[in-house]
């Protein structure tokens, strides 16, 4: 007879994905989540100051942290777990200056890059090569993100915030994602 007890048993053997595992990708869907409504935020504060480029650039990354969330969620409820909407609360709404906004989008991306190492060295010492695997994806997406963060912070040093030099900036930031892949693919 099949009770409660051996019931969940049989579900359990049936996913190779750990309780450890899927806790630390739902953080991982908390932090993807919370770039997410960071971006928004910041995009809103460029809009309002008149940095439209910079919005745009902001508006698109929002939704792409949205989507990087998204994929987590689905790679955990794909694997037998359960992706839990995150609570996200604590996101700043004011900022200093367009410069500001982008050194704190770099520091953001390294703390997101270290996660993701962080369960990669997780999934490999638990020998869970098909998380692994999914990950290699944010491995990749992370270099790109640091890259872009870095660029548009340097525009600040080499363009100046002087006269126009801010507008500028908020030029140069409109192109900066078609600059970054270019790069990207010559190195590759
Ligand atoms: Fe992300
Ligand atoms: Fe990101």
């Amino acid at each position: 007879m099949i009770t409660n007890d051996n019931m969940k048993q049989l579900i359990s053997l049936k996913r190779s994905l750990t309780d450890k595992t899927e806790e630390i990708l739902n953080s991982q869907i908390v932090m993807e989540g919370k770039s997410s409504a960071y971006y928004l935020s910041m995009a809103s504060w460029c809009e309002r100051s008149g940095y439209s480029n910079s919005a745009q650039f902001l508006y698109k990354h929002s939704e792409e942290e949205r989507m990087h969330m998204l994929k987590i969620f689905h790679y955990i409820n794909d694997a037998g777990g359960h992706a839990l909407q995150p609570e996200i609360t604590g996101i700043r709404h004011d900022f200093g200056s367009l410069r500001e906004i982008f050194e704190l989008i770099l520091e953001h991306e390294i703390s997101v890059t270290r996660s993701i190492n962080n369960i990669v060295d997780h999934c490999f010492s638990t020998k869970d090569f098909t998380t692994f695997s999914f990950l290699q994806w944010y491995v990749t997406e992370q270099r790109e993100e640091e890259t872009l963060a870095r660029r548009a912070v340097e525009l600040f040093d080499i363009i100046g915030e002087a006269g126009i030099g801010l507008w500028t900036i908020d030029q140069e930031i409109g192109k900066l994602e078609q600059n970054a892949a270019l790069a990207i693919a010559s190195q590759a």
